[in-house]
């Protein structure tokens, strides 16, 4: 699908690579630009509409949808990062918050958003992770999260391409945000994350792995070593 004379909705797109992405659709000749957030004040891009949602709220994303019915490319970007495991202290807690936004959020918006979709033949596109590809004592609850919205991406595109939605996943490692700050490690830019993924969406492809990590992560999956089994 093409980016210009598109109608994007963007969540979490007050910061990080949900800012970029509204920066980049602008940029392709977008009709519109939703940029939703759950504190709109906090949108501060010009010529965006900024828009109130969070994403565990289904009946907001409902209430939104019935607003927003133009809306032709959803983009689910909303996420959250908790460190530590499902075995560790408040393990249970955190791997339920973190799926109430990265699983069930995604779910939440794209069953609010999917009739518009169809109605304008349009595009789904998931911001998924290279954690859904790994295992990590670190970030184990946030990696389990991220293998969840894989699964759901592939499903929904089950669903939505025969209905003429194109459904893209979007892997890559590290991007310099604020999810990211305390970690000492190279960073992609948001901005290049923004790049590859619409590149790929305009290409018509259902996953762009945006840099060299993610894939050699994926091509490694069928490997004895692979490190969703725990390797190095
Ligand atoms: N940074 C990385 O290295 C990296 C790598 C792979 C994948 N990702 C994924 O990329 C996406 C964006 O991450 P980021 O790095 O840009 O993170 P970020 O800088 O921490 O920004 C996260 C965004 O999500 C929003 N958000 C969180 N919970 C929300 C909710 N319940 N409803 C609506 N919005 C909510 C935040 O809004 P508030 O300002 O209100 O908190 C913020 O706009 C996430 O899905 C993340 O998992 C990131």
């Amino acid at each position: 699908m093409r980016i210009q004379d598109a109608v994007v909705l963007v969540t979490g797109a007050n910061r990080g690579i949900g800012l970029a992405f509204a920066q980049e659709a602008l940029a392709r000749g977008a009709r519109k630009v939703y940029a939703a957030a759950r504190d709109p004040r906090k949108v501060t891009l010009a010529g965006v509409i900024p828009v109130a949602l969070d994403v565990t709220n289904a009946d907001q994303a409902h209430a939104l949808a019935r607003d927003l019915s133009d809306v032709s490319l959803v983009i689910n970007n909303a996420g959250i990062l908790e460190v530590g495991g499902p075995l560790g202290d408040g393990g249970l807690e955190s791997m339920r918050r973190q799926l109430e936004t990265n699983l069930f959020g995604v779910l939440n918006v794209t069953r609010a958003f999917a009739p518009a979709l169809v109605a304008h033949q349009g595009g789904l596109l998931n911001v998924v992770s290279v954690g859904s590809w790994l295992a990590h004592p670190a970030v184990g609850n946030y990696a389990t999260t991220k293998a969840a919205v894989w699964g759901l991406t592939n499903n929904l595109r089950c669903l939505l391409e025969p209905q003429g939605v194109t459904v893209t996943a979007l892997h890559m490692s590290y991007v310099d945000t604020d999810m990211t700050k305390t970690m000492d490690v190279p960073k992609l830019t948001p901005e290049a994350v923004a790049k590859a993924a619409f590149d790929g969406l305009e290409a018509g492809r259902k996953e762009v792995l945006a840099d060299g990590f993610s894939q050699a992560l994926k091509a490694g999956l069928a490997t004895p070593d692979a490190l969703y089994l725990g390797g190095k």
